[in-house]
């Protein structure tokens, strides 16, 4: 046999409502055009995110029943961190609520006012706590992850010269951290190699710089590096995963994403100081530094998902579904972003509706029309969820302006993904009729969110 198939089977369904077309029609407006403010049984097939929706195994749910929930030193904290000292490599965990609390926590013991911390690309949560801890945030990715149409196979790559430059321009004691993200989410869920963050493991030592792995999709990455980068074809995704992780000092992470639990995260970190530090914030923010932001049994969940998570036959299939979906869409000629990453497909609104000039959202309209054409829910990652300056009141510039079809892990069938590709080729024919937004309410920060619109 050469083909392959999902290695599980179902044994558990959760039933989904049929709505039809005014339904629909109605429920975005009443959502002000932002597939955020939808209510999820409006919805036929979700793909708004992967944070949070994939389906648990048997085992993670009777890892459930066994949960310690001891205000202190619960026993699942302790598999939950033994697990992630063998599979991750770091030393010290500090669970959380989910990954923004890890990242509230590492801004704030490491962030001095007037700080940088460059990244490869932005993610929204990641950069607001650096901004609301003082520091700019300063993109260092390739300029090939900001060409949706560039099949560079590592688009999640540092570009060392740009890092370099930012060290030469405010010295190297202004950067606390490089905040290097496996799989970068808005990029397109592209992966970085090995040789690259080798490379930056060497220019930061010889700086005294850390490096802070968002490692909320490491095994994605682990995955398109056996695939892709020479001399790992032969390793599994459990052995390039701890490689990854053993070369940054630290990490936080979103356990909702690659881990397959509904809700929690953490901080995890090699540096006995820094771990006291951050203890002492934990328990501020989150709770005691042995349940943070998690119950008990939640820790067990995810202790058993981070070992699922791991297994090569896992992420082929995960992977797979993700590539099956994309492939449908670029043999009917759907402009996305290439090559197809890791969690997600990314439609090219900028291509798809090119009658929109950006300042009219044109990927929240495509995301809203998706929607209403078949009850398929996505989400705008374009100039919206980049948001604005608190500098300058001004939008952040956003080159990609993308609709985000998330794969939730373990969830839908191939039948599902054959429906919602077919909803955007047929949207693709009417895309001219698509209207572009304007905001009605406007958050301050996070607004893509709770944003509303209606159509200008
Ligand atoms: N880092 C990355 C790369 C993420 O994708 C997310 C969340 C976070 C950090 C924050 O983690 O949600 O657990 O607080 N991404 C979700 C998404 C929300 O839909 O992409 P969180």
């Amino acid at each position: 046999i050469t083909s392959w198939a999902e290695p599980y089977k179902i044994k558990m369904v959760e039933l989904i409502r049929m709505t039809s077309r005014q339904e629909r029609a109605k429920a975005i407006r009443d959502a002000g055009f932002n597939t955020f403010l939808l209510k999820s049984e409006d919805v036929y097939i979700d793909l708004l995110t992967d944070s949070g929706v994939g389906a648990m195994s048997d085992r993670q749910w009777a890892g459930m029943m066994t949960g310690d929930e001891a205000y202190a030193g619960s026993r699942n904290f302790y598999h939950l961190e033994e697990t992630i000292r063998s599979c991750y490599s770091y030393k010290y965990t500090l669970p959380t609520h989910q990954g923004r609390g890890a990242e509230h926590i590492l801004s704030k013991i490491l962030i001095r006012p007037g700080d940088y911390v460059p990244g490869n690309m932005y993610f929204t949560t990641t950069r607001l706590h650096q901004e609301l801890a003082g520091a700019t945030f300063v993109d260092v990715i390739i300029d090939e992850a900001h060409d949706p149409a560039s099949d560079h196979p590592f688009k999640g790559n540092i570009d060392l010269d740009k890092f370099s430059d930012l060290i030469a321009r405010v010295g190297a004691d202004k950067i606390p951290y490089i905040c290097v993200a496996t799989c970068v989410n808005m990029a397109g869920g592209q992966p970085l190699s090995l040789e690259n963050l080798r490379a930056l493991r060497g220019i930061c030592d010889h700086h005294g710089i850390r490096i802070m792995h968002d490692m909320t999709r490491v095994a994605e990455n682990a995955f398109f590096i056996q695939q892709r980068e020479a001399g790992y074809a032969d390793k599994t995704v459990a052995e390039i995963t701890h490689e990854l992780c053993a070369l940054t000092d630290g990490a936080t992470m979103s356990a909702k994403k690659d881990a397959m639990v509904n809700i929690g995260g953490f901080l995890a970190l090699n540096d006995e100081l820094l771990y006291e530090q951050a203890c002492e914030q934990v328990v501020i923010y989150e709770g005691l530094h042995t349940y943070g932001g998690m119950a008990g049994r939640d820790m067990e969940a995810l202790a058993i998902g981070i070992r699922e998570s791991l297994c090569d036959d896992h992420m082929r299939a995960r992977i797979g579904q993700v590539e099956y979906l994309g492939q449908k869409l670029i043999d009917a000629g759907v402009p996305i972003v290439r090559p197809i990453g890791g969690h997600a497909i990314f439609l090219d609104a900028r291509a798809i509706l090119p009658h929109l000039p950006q300042e009219q959202f044109p990927a929240q309209a495509l995301a809203a029309a998706l929607y209403v054409e078949s009850g398929v829910r996505t989400m705008e990652r374009g100039i919206v969820s980049a948001g604005r300056s608190p500098e300058t009141g001004e939008n952040y510039g956003s080159k990609l302006e993308l609709v985000r079809m998330t794969i939730p892990r373990r969830v839908y069938t191939q039948s599902h993904m054959d429906v919602a590709a077919e909803a955007v080729i047929d949207l693709m024919e009417r895309s001219k009729q698509i209207c572009g937004l304007e905001f009605t309410y406007e958050p301050s920060c996070l607004r893509f969110f709770m944003g509303r619109f209606k159509v200008s």
